[in-house]
């Protein structure tokens, strides 16, 4: 399939997709019981340690994208390349924890940063400290779109100011979204997370008038979103077009650079501020994260993930002068400034970490590392595919990439096809279930990715690349 930064085959990604959607490949039976089985007598510990976390935590498990089926595994290790069960069983991360940790596990430059700042100024004093800085600098010097930066607590809050000061600054209220990108939780984005029209499907608990000001476009239709902005002035205006620059689920269904641009011609024109989620992509793509690959500035960017460096308090906000400018804090807050708070913010641990993270990219050259290997290792793994006959959707963004063997791309992405629209529940029932087995193939071969379909590459996976391909070649041995 190849990958995004060297031309990329979009229609190809949903021919593969439509046909894994409407004729599966599924394990054979053999296979899924040797997995299963793995589990059972393998895993026991991990199983046990579940079940019994069940009784106080719901579910038993706390993560959105670990692996859970057929149940979770109890990680007691992480270094390096791998994790360790509870069991003594070792697996390859490509889940990297869904983004964070782009240096890889409990990378020793940053643990040891974060190791002498709680020896000096400890883990939190609510008061100021140069650390704050020193982020800010890092990151305005990698993003020319950032003139003011401020710290947060997650990705959710990032996205709760960002959409609060796009209507603080433009006076409008309308955001509009693309369909499918995660934003968060909070209760203003949980909408059409899955494609246009499923609305509130994933929003239990949130009222409509939540999701009154919002609506969602397909990406890369020019005509659909010129339409969604002219429709959006006639009722009342619109404050931001907000997207996940790479698309939704992290690159999952693939944004082309035309309608970056066209986005930012119609915020200009209607007075709307562009804001990327940059969550998953700043400092991934490269220093300059999707921003600085698609030669587009945003309003506002949205940082998390890595900008602590896998610690705590991960998320940020930065942007244009005039428009970060309306936030205040504290003592400060007066008149119509923006609120925004938190009292673990821009704590010491977060912004050194972020720091000393961005500090180590610098100083090992790991974004051209990742790049090479990770589109290495993209290529071999399509290869094996073909080589069994699976028509998967495999493809890199820079060091994440997707390996989509149940046809959810286009499942979230073509609900106008009428053949997918009759059966929409049914085939996400089955794309779903897809998906799991594969994860849980995978694990049961020794190799952890993240929520089915994609798995993030760190500087310290890179060395062991042949590795995970065995571990891939074994798994699509199983399909039929
Ligand atoms: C693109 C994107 N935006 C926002 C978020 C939310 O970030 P957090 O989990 O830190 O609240 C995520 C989380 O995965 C994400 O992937």
């Amino acid at each position: 399939m190849g990958s995004y930064f060297d031309g990329f085959d979009f229609e190809g990604i949903h021919e593969k997709s439509k046909e894994l959607l409407l004729r599966p490949k599924t394990l054979s039976e053999e296979a899924r019981n040797r997995y299963l089985e793995y589990f059972e007598s393998r895993c026991a510990g991990s199983r046990a340690s579940i079940e019994a976390a069940r009784e106080h935590i719901p579910g038993g498990i706390q993560h959105n994208l670990a692996n859970n089926h057929p149940f979770g595994l109890n990680c007691v290790r992480a270094e390096g390349a791998y994790l360790y069960d509870i069991d003594g069983n070792r697996y390859i991360d490509f889940l990297q924890a869904g983004g964070p940790t782009i240096l890889g596990n409990n990378y020793r430059p940053v643990r040891d940063a974060v190791i002498k700042t709680l020896n000096s100024t400890g883990n939190l004093t609510g008061l100021f400290g140069e650390f704050e800085v020193d982020l800010a600098k890092k990151v305005k010097q990698y993003y020319p779109s950032v003139d003011l930066f401020r710290m947060l607590a997650s990705g959710t809050e990032a996205a709760m100011i960002a959409i609060r000061l796009a209507r603080a600054f433009t006076g409008k209220s309308k955001i509009l979204k693309i369909n499918g990108c995660y934003h968060g939780w909070s209760d203003q984005l949980l909408y059409d997370m899955r494609s246009v029209n499923t609305r509130n499907m994933f929003a239990a608990g949130v009222p409509d008038e939540c999701l009154a000001q919002i609506s969602s476009v397909y990406p890369n239709d020019l005509g659909e979103l010129e339409q969604r902005f002219a429709e959006n002035e006639q009722q009342g205006g619109m404050a931001a077009f907000l997207m996940e620059p790479i698309g939704q689920d992290s690159g999952a269904l693939p944004i082309k650079k035309e309608f970056h641009q066209r986005a930012r011609e119609l915020c200009d024109r209607y007075g709307a501020l562009l804001i990327y989620d940059e969550v998953v992509t700043g400092f991934r793509l490269g220093f300059g994260g999707a921003q600085e690959f698609y030669g587009v500035r945003p309003d506002l960017t949205m940082f998390g993930k890595s900008i602590a460096g896998g610690f705590p308090g991960a998320g940020a906000i930065g942007g244009r002068s005039e428009i970060m400018g309306l936030l205040s804090s504290g003592i400060a807050t007066v008149g119509n400034n923006v609120m925004v708070g938190g009292t673990l913010t821009a704590n010491p641990i977060s912004c050194v970490a972020g720091y000393t993270t961005i500090c180590e990219l610098e100083r090992t050259g790991a974004h051209a590392k990742l790049k090479t290997a990770a589109d290495n290792i993209t290529r071999e793994i399509a290869a094996l595919a073909d080589r069994y006959a699976i028509p998967a959707a495999i493809y890199n963004q820079h060091s994440i990439l997707h390996i989509d063997l149940c046809g959810m791309q286009h499942l979230t992405s073509h609900i106008d096809d009428d053949q997918i629209m009759e059966n929409m529940f049914d085939l996400l029932a089955s794309a779903d279930q897809n998906m799991k087995e594969f994860a849980m193939a995978l694990a049961a071969e020794g190799l952890i990715i993240a929520g089915g379909n994609k798995t993030f590459i760190s500087l310290d996976t890179i060395g062991i690349a042949d590795e995970a391909l065995e571990r891939f070649d074994r798994v699509f041995a199983g399909y039929e």
